[in-house]
């Protein structure tokens, strides 16, 4: 049987990271995580309670929540996961852009990054995870046996975007989408705790002009590439 390894698959916002790590684990029979996803939850949480006001996070008060929020993903019937805040389905709340927006300003307090990077590692500590977000192959899982940096153009990843909150029945503008791209791209990399980084032993993919089948393609080649430096290493 092929050794398991932990893959992290980190990038831009609306860059397809979901799509190129959902279709891998599908692939191999991994467990995929969205770790967007556990901010998103910590975020909805902040907004339902009241504790983000006019953009602006009640640090102290989270501070004394964050350690009993419950955060999970459980299977749906579709074959993804959903993700569960305090054993409350929130899988559609999390994806609004109040709560995108909401999610990359609470992503930026340390102690919220410590509390979900320790649930990230329990995760993936039996390996055989994909996991994707901004600071995977750099902080949650540094001896990641493959690591992809994954990028598109800006207005390339509003439009995806756009469509997807589109087909979801959300009422939206282009322009608001591209904004809000552009807002988290400068916020998820200059922010003090964890930033967007490339980390130095990761792949670059650029899928600007790929479509989903080549796309697809270059991961299985990467995935292989890498499964076959663990196997070797380990006959040596
Ligand atoms: O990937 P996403 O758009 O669902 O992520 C939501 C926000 O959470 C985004 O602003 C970046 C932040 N995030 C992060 O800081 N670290 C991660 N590992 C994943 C997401």
């Amino acid at each position: 049987m092929t050794e398991k390894i932990n893959i992290a698959i980190d990038g831009h916002s609306s860059c397809g990271k979901s799509t190129i790590a959902k279709g891998l684990a599908q692939k191999i029979g991994y467990t995929y995580i969205d770790s967007g996803a556990m901010y998103r939850a910590v975020a909805l949480y902040c907004i339902q309670n009241g504790l983000i006001k006019d953009g602006v996070v009640d640090e102290s008060a989270l501070k004394t929540k964050i350690q009993s929020l419950q955060i999970e993903f459980r299977p749906n019937t579709t074959g993804g996961a959903d993700t569960y805040l305090n054993d409350k389905n929130v899988e559609s709340e999390i994806r609004s852009l109040e709560a995108a927006s909401a999610a990359s300003k609470v992503s930026t307090l340390k102690f919220v990054r410590q509390t979900m990077v320790y649930l990230q590692q329990q995760m993936g500590k039996n390996k055989g995870v994909v996991m994707d977000g901004r600071d995977i192959g750099t902080v949650v899982f540094p001896d990641a046996e493959l690591k992809l940096f994954v990028t598109a153009k800006p207005e390339v990843r509003a439009d995806r975007r756009y469509k997807e909150l589109i087909n979801k029945g959300l009422d939206v503008e282009y322009n608001d989408v591209l904004a809000n791209v552009i807002e988290r791209d400068e916020r998820d990399s200059n922010r003090a705790e964890s930033p967007l980084r490339q980390a130095k032993d990761s792949v670059v993919l650029d899928n600007s002009d790929l479509t989903p089948e080549q796309q697809f393609e270059w991961t299985m080649v990467a995935y292989q590439k890498a499964i076959d430096k663990v196997t070797q290493t380990d006959q040596l």
